[in-house]
């Protein structure tokens, strides 16, 4: 697959599968060489120093087994994005402890900076990550696919999304210098209201001129990937495709009342399987902590919703 230089490349030869996750099995094989694309969604990992916690739950613990799933399942991913709040305080134990994890993970990953993120210390720690004129973590990269974008959302010192001139002017840019070619925009905050006000309060600042931006773009810009909201959500945004999906640590729960408080709760985590092929975009959600049976059934008429044993 082409990358841009100076994208940091995390192949490894082999992923050290951690003693927490039972799964095995699943295709090992290298990505295949035809016009299809596998990606895997990671948002919102939340990671602190080794060994650290958040919610009373170890995001590091939790990522590996996301990790490890992904490994299992999906070994031929073209490409794993995470996009932001890579850490939850920002702080630089927490980017090297995401470099130790990361370093044995056989799938190219590229690595998104959200609002729980320091820029600085994220650059410090990955200096190869690409970053525009400005010093914002944003770039572009063809893939078999299309081109993928990949915004910066983050401002300092507040949980909402910014996007200023500066970066408007680099996405239009990079719009305007689309030939006919899909785009595909991952960035970290919703780029649009959701209906849920607490989440709304820390949402896009700048929300409607980047509407503008994808209004005036909207046949060149095939789906929008975003994390922030720790909530599975699809829908269109100037009538352009978006899917979210919850966090791997702790996860938000839909509260309509207009209450100013974010709700969470104890739900299951997930990561996102997303196929590109002849323009048309899946999404799989993957429940990765899943450890039950698995049911098995036929697909002939006959067999519709009987028991494996009756079906005939
Ligand atoms: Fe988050
Ligand atoms: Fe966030």
């Amino acid at each position: 697959m082409p990358v841009v230089a100076g994208i940091p490349t995390l192949h490894r030869s082999q992923f050290r599968i951690s003693s927490q996750s039972k799964k095995t099995g699943g295709s090992h094989s290298p990505a295949a060489h035809d016009e299809r694309m596998k990606i895997i969604h990671v948002t919102d990992i939340h990671l602190t120093g080794e060994g650290g916690t958040v919610l009373e739950r170890s995001p590091g613990h939790n990522f590996l087994a996301c990790l490890d799933h992904i490994v299992a399942h999906h070994a031929d991913a073209d490409l794993c994005v995470i996009t932001g709040d890579l850490a939850h305080w920002g702080e630089r134990e927490a980017y090297e402890h995401l470099q130790q994890i990361l370093s044995p993970f056989p799938i190219e990953t590229r690595l998104m900076i959200g609002n729980h993120d320091d820029r600085q210390i994220f650059q410090a720690v990955f200096p190869d990550t690409p970053s525009d004129a400005n010093g914002f973590v944003q770039w572009s990269e063809a893939t078999k696919a299309g081109r993928f974008i990949y915004l910066d959302t983050t401002e300092p010192g507040t949980h909402a999304g910014h996007f200023g001139h500066d970066r408007q002017q680099w996405l239009r840019a990079e719009l305007e210098n689309l030939e006919d070619e899909a785009c595909y925009l991952f960035m970290h905050h919703h780029p649009s209201p959701i209906g849920i006000r607490a989440m709304d309060d820390i949402g896009q600042v700048n929300a409607p001129e980047l509407r503008a931006i994808l209004h005036a773009h909207r046949s060149k810009i095939a789906h929008i990937f975003f994390g922030h909201c720790h909530l599975p959500l699809s829908g269109t945004v100037c009538g352009i495709p978006f899917a979210a999906l919850r966090g791997t640590n702790h996860h938000g729960w839909q509260d309509f009342t207009g209450s100013p408080r974010l709700k969470g709760a104890e739900l299951t985590p997930a990561y996102n399987v997303v196929l590109l092929e002849n323009g048309d975009c899946v999404i799989h959600t993957i429940d990765f902590t899943y450890a039950g049976p698995i049911a098995e059934f036929g697909t002939r008429h006959a067999d519709w919703a009987r028991e494996p044993e009756a079906a005939v």
